[in-house]
């Protein structure tokens, strides 16, 4: 497997999946429809986790979809070739997931009523987790060790963009009401209430017990152990044999890894770059 990228306005996409051509067509003139759901992140935010929440949140708990159906399939990527294609074909209210910055997302979005889910993770844990991910992909290379790839990240060559630029773009919606902002830290200190959340921004009404199924389903064990949803799937080909989307089950593992320097480094900029945002907005702070 080759581990080429290919450029699209000034950002690294890996050529594996992405073509300039589809790129800025699904920017111009991908159709997003009122009814969607938009799953958006920067990569390494917990994203599978989410998908795998509104799948099971879609179908009340019930875990026959999730068990049946590979998770890029169920909610697929629409800035990808394999993805946007199926999108098309596509029909009813359909979960896309994306990790595009907010300036190459398709433009029908911003007069559409669709909803987005924003998905942010303390950026320190989103570098130990892309690091590992990294490692064990096929198809696309990446520096080593963990201080090249901490300097690469720190500054901004991420698969969608930057962290902090992906992070100011999409939160300039933060006041919209087709708009939700959770993270990672939420997710994981208080399931249930961020999964209520979820639904009630959705205008989902579940039971009790369909939301213990929705709970238990999605559970970093559940998902582990679910070959649809835990890349096993993509073993061989584009993942190493001993890779795993599901590495750890925590937050502030960056803690395990970031030398004080690079502890102290990140907070500096992540405190010029972000001072002008409220603060409340990162809960892992
Ligand atoms: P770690 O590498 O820190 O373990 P993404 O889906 O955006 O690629 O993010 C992957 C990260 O989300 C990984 O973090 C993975 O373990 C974590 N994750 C995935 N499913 C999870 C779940 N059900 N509960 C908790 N964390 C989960």
């Amino acid at each position: 497997m080759t581990g080429t990228v290919v450029w699209f306005e000034g950002i690294p996409f890996p050529s594996l999946q992405y073509s300039p051509e589809i790129l800025r067509e699904v920017q111009e003139s991908f159709l997003i429809k009122d009814e969607d759901v938009l799953l958006m992140t920067f990569p390494k935010s917990g994203t599978n986790w989410l998908i795998e929440t509104a799948c099971l949140i879609y179908s009340k708990g019930d875990s026959k979809w999730v068990q049946s159906e590979p998770i890029w399939d169920r909610s697929p990527w629409v800035e990808a070739k394999y993805g946007c294609e199926l999108l098309k074909e596509k029909e009813g209210p359909r979960l896309i997931s994306s990790h595009l910055p907010i300036q190459l997302f398709p433009k029908s979005f911003f007069k559409s009523k669709a909803k987005m889910i924003y998905l942010i993770r303390n950026p320190k844990d989103v570098i130990v987790s892309g690091y590992f991910y990294w490692k064990i992909a096929k198809f696309v290379k990446r520096p080593q060790p963990l201080e090249q790839y901490f300097d690469w990240f720190v500054q901004g060559n991420g698969d969608a963009t930057g962290w902090f630029d992906h992070i100011w773009g999409w939160l300039s919606m933060r006041d919209k009401e087709n708009f939700l902002i959770l993270s990672y830290e939420e997710m994981k200190w208080d399931t249930r209430s961020t999964v209520e959340k979820i639904c009630q921004f959705l205008g989902k009404k579940l039971e009790p017990e369909e939301l213990d199924s929705v709970l238990r389903n999605s559970s970093f064990q559940a998902m582990k152990e679910n070959n649809m949803s835990n890349f096993s799937l993509l073993k061989g080909r584009y993942l190493e044999e001993n890779g795993e989307l599901l590495r750890k089950d925590v937050t502030g593992d960056w803690k395990n890894y970031f030398t004080v320097a690079q502890a102290e480094t990140f907070d500096k900029l992540f405190q010029e770059k972000m001072e002008d945002l409220p603060q409340d907005l990162f809960p892992w702070k």
